[in-house]
């Protein structure tokens, strides 16, 4: 099993390159099968549910794989499967876009649920609820969604009880091929739903309004190919500014869009951080004494978000002061705590709530990274830390984050895997 030994204390210095977006790679890998030509994928990011949407996309019939360093060829001219293993599905929660998207192009397709990081629970019931609505019957039996629309799949008027990223890009996925018109009410405002519908586009789809509550999706008859590039992924951004704020020194983060985080931008600057960005580099100086910041409540976007919460929370494990996050999107997402407390930090959990003190210092240890952004979290109080820590677990790392010890290790941090 592979680990990644930091020794703590480098500054961090120079210039750091971010990569493609997982979240918007994802939906947007899915969106391939609507298409009958192919799709060419620039700054797609090379992590591990990058390969796994391949390996399902190569499971229905489809040509994926990469190209050069960071350009993907998807070619889905021929869908020879409609139902995916569960064995696939349980890969990654994003296999659940490919519902919508073989239902889009096939009119049906057998799944079983989805896995991915273990957040706490994370149903599908208002991705069925919404396809149901659009002329999808759903049998479910042993833990398998039997789904047809026999009659085709029909626009429709969708309000979200909730403005569930991934339920929106699916009704996306499921609408550019129907027949109709399908609007989504209090659809969610991600800036990776913005680049799904702009690839979609892309591809001769009609949409309107994504990135807004209100996205209307007018069925086309056919999609075509196209060249696209993948936007960057602003959680990474976060979690290496995370790594420069813990570890000390100045960077330059580049090929990012300041633009999608200003909510995430501003809590460093409480900290102490100078933040100065221009429309795709941000030049970054850790503060020191690092303060505490007022509450940190995760909300959709534009609000502070759920993924940014574990490598924001590792630097104020050693402000000045006391910090509390309030997690609003999923049930369970504190599991870094307790590794962050074997290195000495002070956090107490109470329900939705984590109360951080701040230490003076954090001292090395073995700690187990417990999903993606909880162990970016912990690379990052790692380079802060007093000695030698070790993380193990780290393909959870793997699954967002692209030789992370590479871009680390040329910022001046003393990381190795082993
Ligand atoms: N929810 C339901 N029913 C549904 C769908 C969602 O109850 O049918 C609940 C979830 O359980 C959760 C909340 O709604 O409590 C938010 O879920 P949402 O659907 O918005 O999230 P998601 O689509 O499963 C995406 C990202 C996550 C990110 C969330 C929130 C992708 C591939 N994943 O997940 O990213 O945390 O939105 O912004 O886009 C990550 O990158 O580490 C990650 C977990």
């Amino acid at each position: 099993m592979q680990k990644l030994i930091i020794n703590g204390g480098k500054k961090l210095s120079g210039e750091i390159r971010i990569q493609g977006a997982k979240n918007a790679a994802l939906p947007i890998m899915a969106a391939s099968v609507l298409c009958g030509e192919e799709i060419i994928l620039h700054n797609c990011p090379r992590i591990s549910d990058v390969y796994a949407a391949m390996r399902i996309l190569t499971y229905l019939g489809c040509k994926a794989g990469f190209a050069e360093k960071n350009t993907a060829v998807l070619r889905a001219e021929n869908v020879t499967e409609t139902s995916i293993s569960d064995e696939l599905m349980r890969e990654m929660r994003s296999s659940v876009f490919f519902l919508g998207a073989v239902l889009g192009r096939t009119g049906k397709c057998r799944i079983t649920l989805p896995g991915g990081c273990d957040l706490g629970p994370r149903p599908i019931d208002m991705h069925l609820a919404a396809l149901r609505r659009m002329g999808v019957t759903i049998k479910e039996e042993y833990g398998v969604l039997d789904c047809t629309a026999e009659n085709g799949l029909k626009g429709a008027n969708i309000t979200l009880s909730f403005p569930s990223v991934g339920t929106t890009e699916n009704i996306m996925l499921a609408a550019v091929l129907a027949e109709g018109t399908t609007v989504i009410q209090n659809a969610a405002r991600e800036p990776e739903i913005a680049d799904l519908a702009e690839l979609l586009t892309s591809c001769g789809a009609k949409i309107s309004g994504a990135g807004c509550g209100r996205i209307v999706i007018k069925g086309v008859k056919k999609l075509h190919g196209c060249e696209y590039s993948i936007m960057p992924d602003r959680i990474v951004c976060a979690t290496y500014l995370s790594c420069a704020a813990s570890a000390g020194g100045d960077i330059v983060v580049s090929d990012c869009r300041p633009s999608d985080m200003e909510s995430i931008l501003s809590i460093f600057e409480q900290m102490g951080c100078i933040v100065h960005s221009s429309a795709d580099k941000i030049y970054f100086s850790a503060g020191r004494p690092l303060k505490a910041v007022s509450p940190v409540r995760t909300m959709v976007y534009p609000g502070f978000p759920t993924d940014a919460q574990a490598v924001v929370m590792a630097v104020l494990c050693r402000a000045k002061g006391t910090s509390v996050f309030v997690e609003n999107i999923f049930e369970n997402r504190f599991k870094h705590t307790g590794e962050l407390c074997r290195m000495g930090a002070d956090i107490l959990v109470e329900g939705k709530t984590a109360v951080v003190k701040g230490v003076d210092r954090l001292y090395g240890a073995k700690i187990c990274a417990s999903d993606l952004r909880g162990g970016a979290g912990l690379v990052s109080a790692a380079l802060s830390a007093e000695g030698t820590s070790e993380i193990s677990n780290i393909h959870y790392i793997d699954r967002g984050y692209e030789e992370i010890e590479t871009i680390l290790s040329s910022a001046g941090a003393d990381i190795i895997r082993v």
